[in-house]
């Protein structure tokens, strides 16, 4: 039952709970008009305290186009944690106007606590350098989609494996599944954190290898998944400096990927796919952010308990 349930981590939904967000997406993919006024009368929340493009337009234009309506703010200085309120505060006021919140913050757990002081669904649209389950929810719909399934395959994924929240997730995600065997490919500094390794990939006996360069793997790949150097991270600029361009996937360093290798990046883009990749059918990117879009649609439907 998704009903009421907040979502701050991936594995906060059952396989089975996951199953049912991405067959609803299914079918709204399939029958978005169908769809127009379920959320009629319901109001989502967005609290953004840090820079985003797609992941809170994606959840206002979801919320839109469920005839529901939106309201909230797009970063810190335009709500009262200027004047130094708790989150635990601002959930509580956001809950007596709003049914459904979706927050995204620098802090790591902030979601967490927040969801922790209301009874009212929040999701987590991005904690520090944690989580980003909802971006899972997008490369999930993505991948299945276009490959027809989520177990069996190979996924490289590649760049800030260090701060990237959306590899935290998709690692947590798909290590549920059976036979995905993850390359991850990043210089040393910016390797998966150990928790990842040890506790999720070792404990679980799922096969993965660290490497440092792309091209020596390309051609093993079933998905690509290309990430950005979190330049916000980083303690030191020289640092990001000499890291930020340690990939750039352009048309010849695919010579040697598969035909039917997808490349997904959760995006922004920075320079890490040269812009001639996007005419490539392989590439993924766009529509991996119009998916994100529609199974955010299915996600608030399920919170909210709302049936077409
Ligand atoms: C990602 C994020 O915010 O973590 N963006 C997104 O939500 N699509 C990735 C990034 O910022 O690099």
């Amino acid at each position: 039952m998704l009903k009421g349930k907040s979502l701050i981590e991936p594995n906060d939904l059952s396989l089975e709970e996951l199953d049912e967000i991405l067959n609803l997406a299914d079918k709204i993919v399939a029958n978005p008009e169908e769809y127009t006024d379920v959320c009629k009368g319901k109001v989502l929340a967005t609290l953004f305290y840090e820079p985003s493009t797609r992941t809170r337009l994606s959840f206002e234009a979801a919320m839109l186009r469920l005839g529901g309506s939106i309201m909230g703010f797009s970063s810190a200085d335009s709500s009262s944690a200027a004047k130094g309120e708790s989150v635990a505060d601002t959930i509580r006021t956001i809950a007596c106007y709003a049914d459904i919140a979706a927050m995204r913050h620098p802090k790591e757990g902030a979601p967490k606590v927040a969801a922790m002081a209301t009874d009212m669904p929040v999701i987590n649209g991005g904690d520090g350098g944690h989580q980003h389950p909802t971006q899972t929810l997008t490369d999930l719909l993505t991948i299945r989609s276009l490959k027809g399934k989520l177990d069996n395959f190979t996924i490289g994924i590649c760049g800030d494996l260090k701060f990237g929240r959306t590899v935290h997730s998709l690692i947590k995600a798909l290590s549920r599944f059976s036979s995905v065997k993850f390359v991850l490919v990043s210089p040393e500094e910016l390797k998966v954190p150990e928790y990842i390794t040890h506790e999720i990939l070792k404990n679980n006996n799922i096969d993965y290898k660290e490497v440092e360069k792309l091209e020596d793997v390309m051609g093993e790949l079933d998905v690509l998944y290309m990430t950005r150097v979190q330049k916000e991270r980083f303690f030191n600029e020289a640092d990001y400096i000499r890291l930020k361009d340690s990939y750039i996937v352009d048309m010849e360093k695919l010579s040697s990927a598969k035909d039917d290798m997808i490349i997904l990046h959760p995006l922004p883009r920075v320079n890490e796919i040269s812009v001639e990749v996007d005419k490539d059918p392989r590439a993924a990117y766009f529509k991996q952010a119009k998916f994100g879009m529609y199974v955010r649609m299915a996600l608030i439907m399920k919170l909210l308990g709302v049936e077409k």
